[in-house]
């Protein structure tokens, strides 16, 4: 396993050469990248010892030598390359400064670039004067990263270098090491999953121009289809309309109406080891929708039948072992009808949300619910929506595992 391990201009500097040797007493590879603060703390030289890796401290490092060879591709982006080829961030120490930069995206130095470029887990473990901790800017960017998916460990309490005592002093190196491994094994757990998720609201077309649809941004789904491939699994997802960019990097299939989505979902079942279907699934259709555009009439009535349950097609006709999921948005009594629909479909699992809520569900960047299956029932807290995902797929992994015993 590799891991990158940033380390700030702070007090807490020396500690991190305890961080790396604990890495590598369990059998990691460490690169050292230091900020210009850190090394008034400590000398590239000490972490080059106890890593027996060459340190990074500039993001003007010279071009490497085989760019002079001429063989073509032999020109490396640094800090693009070493972004991509780790398995896990750990920044320990990250101090109120990094902190705020990381926030806000800033990429002015080797570090935060590399911060910037990453797309595997990011784990944090801040040290700091305890003032500095408990200001609200330090606590308002915490928050940011915490709800991009970022892991905070730490800080713990106690005395602190500046003579005070309080929050601030970093966590202890076993304590992150524990969670450093645990990002990185996260990374790949789910790389025997092809996972089939849905996405966004369903349209059904009541004449040329108008439809009938629904609030659904598609943002949930887009979370569950990024949660999943950063564990490494294959998504196919089927989205129908969406205010929100799809993620890149997995299989898109675009449909717009209830019945091109089941066409698409039972023609794709036969690939999934599981599907989670987080669309807004329109409940009625137009019976007979207009070719061209209605003339405007004092009263208008359409006649709508129901759409097929998607849902409890595929979990009938799936084959043993795949792990159906459903969502219960609903505006009274979400857990007890969740309870319903996991049975009446016939599901595994299902994430029940309240949308009468303000600030959560249809439309929002957050969410809140409970997760229920037949064995056990798990409150879900507001959070980002990629938070909650993180958290659905957790428990979505084990749910896996007891169907699929490896
Ligand atoms: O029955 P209800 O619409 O409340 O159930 C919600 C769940 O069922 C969601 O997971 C939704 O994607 C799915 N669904 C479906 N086909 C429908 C309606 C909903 O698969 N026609």
């Amino acid at each position: 396993m590799k891991v990158l391990l940033g380390v700030c201009g702070g007090i807490a500097a020396y500690k991190a050469g305890e961080l790396t040797r604990e890495l590598r007493r369990r059998g990691a590879t460490v690169q050292v990248i230091m900020t210009a603060g850190a090394e008034h703390f400590v000398t590239p030289l000490t972490f080059a010892a106890l890593s027996s890796n060459q340190v990074m401290t500039s993001l003007w490092q010279p071009v490497n030598s085989d760019v002079a060879s001429g063989e073509p591709g032999a020109f490396d982006i640094e800090h693009i390359r070493v972004a991509q080829d780790a398995d896990v961030l750990v920044l320990a120490p990250a101090t109120a400064n990094f902190i705020a930069r990381l926030a806000h995206g800033f990429a002015d130095d080797l570090l935060s670039a590399i911060c910037l470029a990453a797309k595997i887990p990011i784990v944090v473990a801040p040290a700091m004067n305890v003032n500095m901790w408990l200001h609200p800017a330090t606590q308002a960017n915490i928050e940011t990263l915490r709800q991009r998916g970022v892991q905070i460990v730490g800080p713990g309490s106690g005395d602190l270098a500046c003579g005070m005592v309080g929050d601030g002093r970093l966590a202890e190196p076993t304590e992150i090491a524990d969670h450093v491994l645990a990002a990185a094994q996260r990374t790949s757990d789910m790389a025997n999953e092809t996972i089939l998720i849905t996405a966004g609201g369903t349209r059904e077309p009541i004449d040329a121009v108008r439809f009938i649809g629904n609030r659904s941004s598609g943002k949930m789904g887009f979370a569950l289809a990024e949660a999943a491939m950063a564990r490494g699994a294959k998504v196919i997802l089927i989205h129908a309309a969406t205010t929100a960019a799809p993620p890149a990097g997995c299989e898109h299939i675009h449909v717009t109406t209830a019945a091109q989505m089941e066409r698409a979902v039972l023609e794709q079942l036969p690939r999934a080891s599981m599907v989670i279907m987080a669309a807004a699934v329109s409940d009625y259709q137009v019976v007979s929708p207009h070719a061209q555009k209605l003339k405007k009439t004092t009263a208008l009535t359409l006649e709508l039948t129901q759409t097929p349950d998607i849902l409890r097609q595929a979990a009938q006709q799936r084959r043993a072992g795949t792990l159906m999921v459903g969502f219960a948005a609903e505006t009274e009594h979400p857990v007890e009808e969740g309870r319903r629909k996991l049975r009446e479909k016939g599901i595994d699992v299902i994430v029940a949300n309240d949308v009468s809520q303000p600030g959560q569900g249809f439309d929002s960047d957050q969410n809140a619910g409970t997760i229920i299956s037949a064995h056990d029932e798990r409150m879900l807290p507001l959070s980002s929506k990629r938070v909650m995902a993180e958290s659905i797929m957790d428990y979505l992994r084990t749910t896996s595992l007891r169907l699929n015993p490896r």
